[in-house]
């Protein structure tokens, strides 16, 4: 077993990441009195490692607070880590000046949560789609009119809605409006807020389809972050598990589903009735997540799941533990992997 690994897949070893997350921090300043005095320091993000190829869907699961919106942000380029790396196609972002940035946020698009907040109402959907195009001054006005109803045609919209505004179409639609805003630049990288959770559950799967089509037919490499382990079972070909800031378990989909080896994976699991060859694999509630996670400005000695974990032993309060490769590409940051510490 080795500590925190270098993550690469074998298969694509031939391949290079278009991603390369290493070390990860992103730290939030707690400050307090009269003069905003720093007196701790939220640790949203804290030590997250992981590699994105080309054409790949990772998908990054947990629950609300975990981190994963400000992961997303940072990796995107919207706001700057407090450590670590990112590596897109290449270039290492934090070495890139505002203008060197400018083709680096051409290639990494992100689609929020909730479509109705991210477009503007006052707009049509035309000018909305034309947006990055105008931006980052590409075409000619003609030209720019021709790519909307491209790009409407390729999220299944019917051409004439460029005319409507946003409030005129259901939530479903307007989340494809924001799809084919983030395709118009040609992206490489899609982020994908939990690009579903607001949507209904009939609708949720339609748009599933459509990203899956699409990367299909452009190579896009998405990084989904949703709540919902079983929205992602079979769309994402590899998940991170993350709890207070940091990955619990790293793992290809299938294995993740088939032999969860973190407590806090089986909780999640648990949670969500999963019918697989027509055998119920996981019983809601057998093992259920108890309480709500801690405030991650002051999070718990040793592993920081250990209050919640029905695996717990002494150890678990006092070590960290670190992320061990337990299988090929399979990675768990728990003590019941430490062949030192386990009871
Ligand atoms: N700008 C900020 N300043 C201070 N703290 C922040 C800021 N943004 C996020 N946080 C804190 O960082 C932690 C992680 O937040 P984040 O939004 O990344 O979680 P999340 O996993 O996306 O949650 P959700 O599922 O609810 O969207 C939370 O404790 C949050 O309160
Ligand atoms: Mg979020």
């Amino acid at each position: 077993m080795s500590e925190e690994p270098a993550m690469t897949t074998p298969v694509r070893e031939q391949e290079s990441a278009l991603l390369e997350v290493r070390d990860l921090e992103k730290y939030y300043p707690i400050t307090a009195g009269l003069f905003r005095r720093q007196v701790g320091s939220v640790r949203a993000v804290d030590g997250v490692s992981f590699d994105l190829y080309p054409g790949e869907t990772f998908a990054i699961v947990g629950e609300s607070g975990c981190g994963k919106t400000t992961l997303a942000k940072t990796v995107a380029a919207l706001q700057e880590p407090t450590g670590g790396s990112i590596v897109f196609d290449g270039r290492s972002i934090g070495e890139l000046s505002n203008r060197e940035l400018k083709p680096v946020r051409r290639q990494v698009q992100v689609v929020y949560q909730d479509p109705a907040s991210s477009l503007n109402p006052r707009k049509r959907i035309k000018a909305i789609v034309a947006e990055p195009l105008i931006v980052h001054d590409i075409g000619t006005k003609a030209e720019r009119r021709e790519r909307v109803d491209e790009l409407l045609e390729q999220v299944d919209l019917p051409v004439e809605y460029k005319y409507r505004y946003p409030g005129g179409l259901s939530g479903g639609q307007q989340q494809r409006v924001a799809i084919a805003r983030a395709l118009a630049l040609n992206p490489k990288l899609l982020v994908l807020d939990e690009p579903t959770s607001a949507l209904d559950v009939s609708v949720q799967a339609k748009v599933i389809k459509l990203l899956e089509r699409l990367q299909r037919e452009y190579g896009l490499a998405y990084l989904i972050i949703t709540h919902d382990l079983s929205l992602v079972k079979n769309f994402a070909d590899r998940i991170g598990v993350m709890y207070l800031g940091k990955f619990m378990e790293l793992a290809s989909s299938d294995d993740l589903f088939d032999n969860p080896m973190n407590p806090y994976t089986e909780q999640l699991l648990s949670a969500i009735p999963i019918v697989d060859d027509e055998e119920l694999k996981y019983k809601p509630a057998e093992i259920s997540l108890k309480g709500e996670a801690p405030d991650p400005s002051s999070p718990p000695s040793g592993c920081s799941f250990h209050p919640r974990c029905h695996k717990v032993f002494d150890a678990c309060s006092k070590i960290d533990p670190a992320f061990y490769d337990v299988e090929s590409d399979h990675h768990v940051r728990c003590l019941l992997y430490d062949d030192d510490h386990r009871e």
